[in-house]
């Protein structure tokens, strides 16, 4: 039987994440995001027609052999009235046949089936956790023969704490990795971390989050399905915050803690919540098997915190955000109709291929100069550890939300100076934001503590000390790292590839992120991929067997000193908001954090010797000073610094 899968239905303004899936007999053939196709980042309010109709291209089923089309639910669209409608309105646009047989699948069943049709486990506890879906933010139960028991559904999970403290900090929407990422560099601050604990709570023996009877919800948009449409979702950056509380004891967090502290408080305070979760549904079960889905479980952290800390074993798909919802209602048709599990737990290439055929025609009409060498991998990985930044391009594409070596950009870890090209030349990222690797599974262990393999790239590891020096450019600055572990089985050809750098260079690791700018999805498409080659984003393109070499000569995309001075304008950039509402203590807390050899008073800001900044100045004006000599155009006044402090400056450029 031939299942199609589509999240969501056309003309539903609150989604994002949309995707389509087909199955065919029990297996997967195809899975892949509307983003990557209409390349629109998360494809807010996107039906998914390119995903479906490439779908049907790449696997050769017509859509009148389609017998079974299977939809996710958002806010209980089943028992909306204009649901025959939407689904009419689907099989037109995409020629279904009239008469074919549709099932709608709740939400969190979707994220629940994806996470334990896909798990090797046979009994386990089920349990989502996201910002919203069917009016519901979660639910948990137990999976045992072959069946699916809710025991309870909520309204308030941790993940939407995380979305209110990543909003508090001054992210936009879709920003949670974001503030995970900050969370490394700053400290728990204990009164707003007090404040959490008085108002949010775990309830006993339950998943769900209550709140203090003093505060009151405010709900600003997405809960509020008459106040929200397209356009307010699609202004992602500073939107307002979704959810608010109000009542006597709330207080403006935002202006008294440091956007760094309050996302290194976030980040323990979701823990906490999640742990308590986890440990109450294993207490009541006794079930130390785990299946996890939903956004929440795209944070790296605790699904590390899960594994080291709740004594679980947990298992978490390829796609537990909204993205996975149209394979996990697949899924779960298929399993009702077979009775099989399906034979997908190993692959996250799901996505559409191309023929070297249409790639050399694109490269001859680009009129780019290409190679085919005898091996691409070995090729590669010269290239790579001659320090080159490398475009990857080979099989099917990736499903979800990590590259995971099939449409990645690589680079070589031991070197610093690799994050901060890929950085200047196609990421953007903010300063605070780790680079992860990709390494041999078999090597996992010697360079991580309490290594599991992690094919898609879902966990933080602490790198082993002793190794570090070795992957400067692949850790965090909590000395974590978020590592995708590579077999034989899963991806010969990317296997191969870091087997010959390590051969090179013995390390067994490349950095690996997604091939994409800023902003926009991972590519979908070769002529992308050549795009970013002709701006400069990537010193080389391998694709599809050939090595592609730039029009011109590759240009220096970034320093060193660039991206120190970029970083030390942000922190710099907090110290003066501090100063300028008056807290000095907190700014020099600050500073002795970041070390930068700077120093405030009630005056202002110096750099070594001379005053940069004094408040009620433009913060322009403290970023030219700063960069005056960040950038080496100007040498700072020393002559009357101790030498410490020099030392300090000296490093700091260094870094
Ligand atoms: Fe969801």
């Amino acid at each position: 039987m031939a299942i199609l899968s589509l999240y969501p239905l056309p003309g539903i303004v609150y989604t994002h994440d949309g995707s389509a899936t087909l199955v065919s007999e029990g297996n997967v053939l195809y899975s892949y995001e509307e983003e990557r196709l209409s390349r629109f980042q998360h494809a807010i309010s996107e039906f998914p027609e390119k995903a479906a109709v490439v779908g049907f291209q790449q696997t050769g089923i017509h859509p009148t052999q389609v017998e079974s089309l299977v939809v996710t639910s958002i806010e209980n669209c089943l028992a909306r009235p204009d649901f025959a409608s939407r689904v009419q309105f689907a099989k037109d646009l995409l020629l279904l046949r009239d008469d074919i047989d549709v099932t709608c699948v709740p939400h969190h069943m979707a994220h629940s089936a994806l996470a334990v049709l896909t798990s090797p486990f046979d009994e386990c506890v089920f349990l989502t956790m996201d910002g919203g879906g069917d009016y519901l933010m979660g639910h948990w139960g137990v999976f045992r023969e072959k069946a699916f028991h809710v025991v309870e559904e909520f309204k308030l999970s941790p993940a939407h704490f995380f979305t209110y403290l990543m909003k508090l900090a001054g992210f936009s929407n879709f920003e949670e990795g974001k503030l995970m990422g900050l969370s490394a560099f700053g400290k728990i601050d204990p009164s707003l971390l007090g404040w959490l604990r008085d108002h949010f709570w775990i309830q006993d023996g339950s998943a769900a989050v209550a709140i203090s009877p003093k505060l009151r919800l405010k709900w600003l948009s997405s809960f509020h399905l008459d106040a929200i449409d397209a356009g307010s979702l699609r202004r992602a950056k500073y939107a307002p915050r979704d959810v608010d509380f109000t009542g006597p004891p709330v207080i403006d967090w935002a202006s008294r803690v440091s956007p760094v502290d309050i996302a290194a408080t976030g980040q323990h305070f979701f823990e906490l919540l999640v742990l308590r979760a986890v440990k109450n549904i294993r207490d009541r079960t006794g079930i130390e098997q785990f299946a996890l889905g939903g956004g929440a479980f795209l944070n790296v952290l605790i699904n590390e915190k899960l594994r080291r800390e709740a004594n679980i074993s947990t298992y978490i798909p390829v796609a537990p955000h909204d993205a996975g919802l149209s394979l996990g209602a697949a899924l779960l048709k298929s399993h009702e109709s077979t009775g099989q599990r399906p034979h997908c737990e190993t692959s996250a290439y799901l996505g559409p291929k191309f023929d070297r055929g249409s790639v050399t025609s694109l490269l001859a009409a680009h009129g780019l100069r290409y190679e085919e060498p005898k091996d691409i991998a070995t090729s590669v990985a010269h290239a790579l550890a001659d320090g080159k930044v490398v475009g990857f391009f080979h099989g099917k594409a990736e499903f979800g939300a990590r590259a995971l070596g099939a449409r990645s950009v690589l680079a070589d870890p031991r070197l610093e100076s690799s994050k901060f090209r890929v950085n200047q030349a196609l990421k953007k990222r903010d300063w605070f934001m780790p680079y992860a690797p990709a390494i041999l599974e078999e090597h996992g262990n010697e360079f991580f503590e309490g290594f599991v393999p992690t094919p898609y790239m879902n966990m933080a590891f602490r790198v082993r000390p002793e190794k570090a020096h070795l992957i400067p450019a692949a850790i965090h600055v909590d000395g974590t790292c978020r590592a995708q572990s590579v077999n034989e089985i899963q991806n010969p050809l990317f296997y191969r590839l870091i087997s010959r750098f390590a051969k090179i260079t013995g390390v067994p690791m490349v950095l690996n992120t997604s091939f994409n700018r800023h902003g926009v999805p991972i590519v979908a498409t070769p002529r992308q991929a050549i795009e970013h080659l002709l701006e400069g984003s990537v010193d080389l393109l391998a694709i599809e067997g050939y090595l592609v070499f730039p029009l011109i000569g590759t240009r220096e995309i970034a320093t060193l000193a660039d991206d120190t001075a970029n970083r030390a304008w942000d922190h710099v950039k907090w110290v003066a908001r501090l100063l300028e509402g008056e807290k000095i203590d907190a700014a020099r807390q600050y500073l002795k954090r970041i070390e930068l050899p700077i120093k405030v008073s009630q005056k202002g800001i110096s750099l070594l010797t001379e005053i940069i900044w004094v408040p009620g100045e433009p913060l322009d004006k403290l970023k030219s000073n700063l960069f005056r000599y960040m950038d080496g155009r100007q040498t700072p006044k020393i002559a009357n610094g101790p030498s410490s402090v020099l030392r300090k400056w000296r490093n700091w450029r260094r870094r």
